[in-house]
Formats: structure tokens, C-alpha cells, sequence
């Protein structure tokens, strides 16, 4: 049996195959700092993010689609693992998908995190490639694709033709450093301190990053700087927008950039097609607008946008047989095996 595993900056899923997607947990471990020991995994850790006790923490072991903290990323995903395969999978094939500019060390470290149960082998493809995949485009035909998948910790943005990425991109700001700035303009906007899941929550519910003319409210609760008193304030669409849009700028301006270096036999298909937006942050309100008018092209958010890139993992399992040899025509669009 093989699994595919997305080892995102915000959330860890995991694909079996024959059975689908069967896991999809926040990448947050909490541990107590002295010993090392982990208290808890996923979803329960997220939940104690900015609660634990002196002593224990709570953190996202993987910072900007790379490994920060492996032992802790290796944890993680042995026990999100065991939870999820009720047969213990013995040596199983790895897919995982890896941002497009990952030096060594950065490959050897998502390696040793996805086989710490045991992989076999373990087969990388490229973000864009993964998400493709799962929007069900056929990546290994001459026609180009323009793709981006814009998540927590990176955007990864590639063209894609042949199997192969011929244009590509990775930025290290994504969602997370858009709540840490909301983080940054509360505390100083409105001397109230919150913390990163209740900057997240304002940033799904009213951020905005390109004026559509809707303006919607959310109560941001904290602690008041002064009087150390729990305070709320209630906050809108357009000044959200103040302390995230230069990261989306940011975002939209790489886009382009990609754009540029498109090889002229693929524009045509590129101009035709447009681009198309997956990972969690597509979802955002107005990111689909910002790319177009970045690009002066149309822009689609994939329906199932957080999901494509497992998905597309899932479905990679079956070119195992192509990057192992064991048929020897056909393109594999997988990268190097371990
Ligand atoms: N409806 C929404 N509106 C705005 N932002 C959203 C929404 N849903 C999810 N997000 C944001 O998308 C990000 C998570 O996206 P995703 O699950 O694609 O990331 P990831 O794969 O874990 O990270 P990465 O690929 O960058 O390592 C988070 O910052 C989250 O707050
Ligand atoms: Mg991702």
C-alpha cells in the first residue's frame, strides 16, 4: 500500500491509497520544553496554541513550507499516522509534495519526516505539480498550465508543461505572516494583544485584499495592553485589508513575475486558460481579483482549493511504477527517489 502525505506549514493531510484523503489535522505539536515530551498532536494542539502553562508550548514545527524543528515534525506525523492506519502500513511508497526551490538539506529533512514510520521509498513532486494534479489537469501533455497554490507558510507558483515545471516560484510570506500582521495592527491600532488563532479567524471572516464593496464585521477579542483586562473590539473588511495587502501584493507582483518568464510556445495556452489559484489563502476575499488585475489575466480558485495538492499527491501514487522503470515509456512526472 502507498501514501501520499502534504506536509503543510498550517496542515498536515494525508492520502491512502485506495481509501482517499483520511487525515487533515493542523501541523501544531505541543511539548513540554525542558523534556521534549509531546502532550498532544493536530487539531488538539492548535486548540492550546497561546494556552499552554509555562513550561509547555504549542508551535507549527514546519515554518514557510520548510522543516523548522525535525524531531518534532517526525513526531507529529508518526502519531497523525497511527492514528489513521489502523494496519500498522508496512513499508509503504511515500509521495509528498516539496515547494519548488528546496535545497538538500531541506529535501533529507522532509525525507526523514515522512519515513519516520517506515517508508520504503519516498518520491517528491514539485507544489504546483501536485496541485495540478488534483485540479485534474492532465500535467504530462505539451499544453501549458499556469498554476499557484497560495497556503500558510508559501505560495508556490509554477507553469507547467510536459511533466516538467518550466517556470517557478516560491514566496515565503503567505497566511501565517498575514496573521501575525493583524496580530501587529490590533496591538497597536487599539492597544488590545490577541493572539495568532484569533488573527486567523478575523483574517478568514473579514480579511479582504481587493476592494468588492462588501464590508463585513468581526469582534476581535484579546487583552487590553494597559489594564491587562479582557477587551473586545469590533473591526471591518477595508481596515483588515491595511496590514495584509502588501503580503498579497507581494503574492500577485511574483505571479506576474512567473508570467514573464513563460517560454513564448506556452503563452498562448497560458492567455487562453488563464490561471488557476489552490491552497487555503486562494479562498481568501478579493486574492483572485488582485491576481487578475496583477495580470490582466481571468484567475479561478479551484473549487476544492485547500485540498489540491493532496489530492494530486493521491493521484501521482499511480506514476510510481514510471519513476521506479518498471514500464519504461512514458513521462514521470515525480522527482528524485530516496
Ligand atoms: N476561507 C478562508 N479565507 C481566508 N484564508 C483562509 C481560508 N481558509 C484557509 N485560509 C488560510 O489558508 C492557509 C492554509 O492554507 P493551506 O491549507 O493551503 O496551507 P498549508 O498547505 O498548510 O501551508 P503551506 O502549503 O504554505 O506550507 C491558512 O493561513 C489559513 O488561515
Ligand atoms: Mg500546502
Amino acid at each position: 500500500m502507498n501514501i501520499a502525505i502534504d506536509l503543510g506549514s498550517d496542515r498536515t493531510r494525508v492520502f491512502i491509497e485506495h481509501q482517499g484523503k483520511v487525515l487533515d489535522e493542523a501541523s501544531v505539536v505541543t511539548y513540554d520544553v525542558d523534556t521534549q515530551e509531546i502532550y498532544a498532536v493536530g487539531d488538539a494542539a492548535y486548540a492550546m496554541i497561546g494556552k499552554t502553562p509555562l513550561g509547555i508550548r504549542a508551535a507549527h514545527p514546519m515554518d514557510s513550507g520548510v522543516i523548522a524543528q525535525s524531531d518534532m515534525v517526525e513526531a507529529m506525523v508518526d502519531i497523525l499516522l497511527s492514528e489513521v492506519c489502523t494496519v500498522r502500513v508496512v513499508n509503504p511508497r511515500v509521495v509528498t509534495a516539496i515547494p519548488c526551490q528546496l535545497t538538500e538539506v531541506e529535501k533529507r529533512a522532509v525525507v526523514n519526516a515522512v519515513s519516520s514510520f517506515g517508508a520504503r521509498k519516498v518520491y517528491f513532486m514539485e507544489t504546483p505539480k501536485a496541485a495540478a494534479l488534483g485540479c485534474g489537469f492532465d500535467i504530462t501533455s505539451p499544453h501549458g498550465i499556469f498554476i499557484a497554490d497560495i497556503g500558510s507558510g508559501t505560495a508556490d507558483i509554477g507553469v507547467l508543461s510536459l511533466g516538467g515545471v518550466t517556470a517557478g516560484k516560491s514566496v515565503k510570506k503567505a497566511g501565517s505572516a498575514m496573521d501575525e500582521e493583524i496580530v501587529k495592527y490590533i496591538r497597536k491600532r487599539y492597544n488590545l494583544i490577541i493572539g495568532t488563532n484569533m488573527a486567523e479567524a478575523c483574517k478568514k471572516a473579514v480579511g479582504c485584499v481587493y476592494p468588492t464593496g462588501v464590508e463585513e464585521t468581526f469582534r476581535v477579542k484579546g487583552r487590553d495592553a494597559v489594564s491587562g483586562l479582557p477587551r473586545y473590539v469590533d473591526v471591518v473588511s477595508s481596515e483588515i485589508m491595511e496590514p495584509i495587502k502588501e503580503i498579497a501584493d507581494n503574492i500577485a507582483a511574483s505571479i506576474r513575475d512567473v508570467l514573464e518568464e513563460i517560454p513564448p510556445e506556452l503563452v498562448g495556452d497560458v492567455y487562453t486558460d488563464g490561471i488557476i489559484l489552490t491552497g487555503g489563502l486562494a479562498k481568501l476575499q478579493g486574492m483572485a481579483q488582485l491576481v487578475s488585475a496583477a495580470t490582466k489575466l481571468k484567475v479561478r480558485v479551484h473549487k476544492y482549493a485547500p485540498d489540491c495538492v493532496i489530492m494530486g499527491l493521491g493521484r501521482a501514487i499511480g506514476y510510481i511504477r514510471y519513476a521506479d522503470k518498471e514500464i519504461s515509456t512514458g513521462i514521470s512526472p515525480l522527482l528524485t527517489a530516496y
